[in-house]
Parts: structure tokens; sequence; C-alpha cells
């Protein structure tokens, strides 16, 4: 088995973006600019988002987080998202999910400037995604599409089964996989005898939020598996929904948690950022 590192692979990607990011500035004097929104103070969303601050700065980018209180009306942020999008020095807006259960998500992605949607979530964004024209994609199936790239993982003809139907995850997932001309099937929660369905995938990424779910009845021997979960496990310890030990003994790669996707959904998101940012010229 052979471990998929999203941690070197990202650190790679981000030094090539702070080279390109430093001849930008040179050239054109633009330094692109990502502004945080954060609503509230759930745990895992302030890793998140401190995390996107400290690669940002790293990459030479103008870094903003906008902490908010639990309390925050939707029009108070409605507000907010209204001066960034005016304001051109600001490049990418991302509004930190989940938002407290007052705050109406679709009304908030929907505010957002498509142009400056590097999370990819503005329905503009997404059709234009779905139907083939592709701007502004979702980050966290973005990188993984890398990590199948970096290291040679063919995809043509190959039965993908994605677990998980989100629109940040499992959605986007599916299609950059039919377009890399996947055969998709998508599972979740609800799909009867999941561990058959996903034994028969030679791509298994899974997105289901449960931690150290999927073991080796999961997997067929020889597939491909990527773990989107990020999870407490009993002991507080950050976890995937894979059980690594288990899945290691018949997958062919696995990407470990953490250091798997998580990095290199930053380092897209980041890039993203650096083309919204080339394009406002
Ligand atoms: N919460 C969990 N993942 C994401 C993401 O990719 N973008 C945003 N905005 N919120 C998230």
């Amino acid at each position: 088995m052979q471990r998929i590192d999203g941690k070197n692979l990202a650190a790679k990607k981000q030094a090539e973006l702070a080279d390109k990011t430093t001849q930008l500035k040179e050239k054109t004097g633009l330094v692109p600019g990502l502004v945080v929104i954060l609503v509230g103070d759930d745990s895992a969303s302030q890793v998140y988002v401190r995390n996107k601050e400290r690669s940002a700065l790293a990459a030479g980018f103008r870094s903003q987080v906008v902490r908010l209180p639990e309390s925050t009306t939707q029009e108070e942020l409605l507000a907010l998202i209204e001066r960034y999008n005016r304001d051109s020095s600001w490049h990418g807006i991302l509004v930190q999910l989940p938002l407290p259960k007052h705050i109406d998500e679709e009304k908030v992605l929907f505010a957002i400037s498509p142009d400056k949607d590097v999370d990819g979530f503005h329905p503009t964004n997404m059709g234009k995604f779905w139907s083939g024209h592709p701007v502004m994609i979702p980050s966290t199936p973005a990188g993984i599409m890398e990590m199948f790239k970096e290291y040679g993982i063919e995809l043509e003809g190959k039965h993908a089964v994605v677990i998980g139907r989100s629109n940040i995850v499992g959605k986007p997932m599916a299609q950059l996989l039919m377009d890399a001309n996947a055969t998709v099937t998508i599972a979740h929660s609800r799909t009867k005898d999941l561990a058959s369905v996903a034994r028969q995938a030679d791509i298994l990424v899974v997105a289901i939020g449960r931690a150290k779910f999927i073991t080796k009845e999961f997997v067929k021997e020889g597939a491909v598996v990527i773990d989107v979960g990020m999870n407490r496990d009993e002991n507080g310890k950050l976890c995937g929904d894979v059980d690594f030990d288990s899945v290691a003994a018949v997958a062919s790669y696995l990407t470990p948690v953490p250091g798997g996707v998580g990095p290199m959904t930053i380092t897209m998101l980041l890039e993203q950022t650096f083309e919204a940012a080339k394009v406002s010229l």
C-alpha cells in the first residue's frame, strides 16, 4: 500500500504558488487577497480558518479573517459580504460553513460575487461547473484530483464510488470523476448494503463524517481509497472516516488523516484565489 502524502504535495504546490505570487507582484503590483468570514465558534471551523489564514500568508497573499459572534444577524453578514464584493483589493471571499441555524446558508452563498466565490458554492458557479464550463471549483474535490494526477492514478473507465452527497464534496467529486471518464456511483448513509456497493469501487472516496467507519470489509483488494473525513476518535484524536490500519491491508493507495486531503483543500483554495486575482487585472 502506498500512502498518498497530501501534506508533502500541498507544501510543494504552495511553494510554487508563493513564487508565482512574487512574480505577479513584481510584474503588476497585484497581491492576491483572501478574506475568510467565520460566524460563531464551531471548534472545527476555528482550526480550518486558522490554517487557511496561515497558508494564505505563507503564499504571500493578503489575508484577513473576520470573526463574528454567533449572534450576528443575517442582515449584518450580508452587508459585510457586500462590502467585500465592492472592494477590489479582495479577490476571494469565503464564508466558513456551517453557519449558525438562524442564518440562511443559501442566501449567504448567493450574496457572494461569483467572481470572488473561491469556494465555488455560488449557484452560478455550480451551474457552470455541472454544465461543463467550470470557473470556480470546490476545493476539496479539486485537491483530490491533483492527488490522482501526482500519483499517476488512472481514472478512465474505472468504477469510482463516492460515499457522501454534499454540495461541498460528494456531488462535485462525482462531477470531476465523470469529467475524467470514470464510471461513478454516489452512495450515502441510506444506501442499502453500503459495504457491497463500496467493494465494487476501483476508486473509493469517503466523505460521510463517521469516525473510522470504513474498514477493509468495504474495500476491494487493490482499490484506491481517499478519506475526506475529519473526526475525533474516542481519545479526542483527529481521525478520518476510514479505519487506516484495517484498510491499509487491502488498498493500493490510501490517504491518511491528518496529512491527506485537508492540506490539499487549502492549496486549491489559494490557487483559485490567485486565478481570481489574475482575472481581475
Ligand atoms: N466547511 C467545511 N469545508 C468547507 C469548505 O470547503 N468551505 C467552506 N466555506 N466551509 C467549509
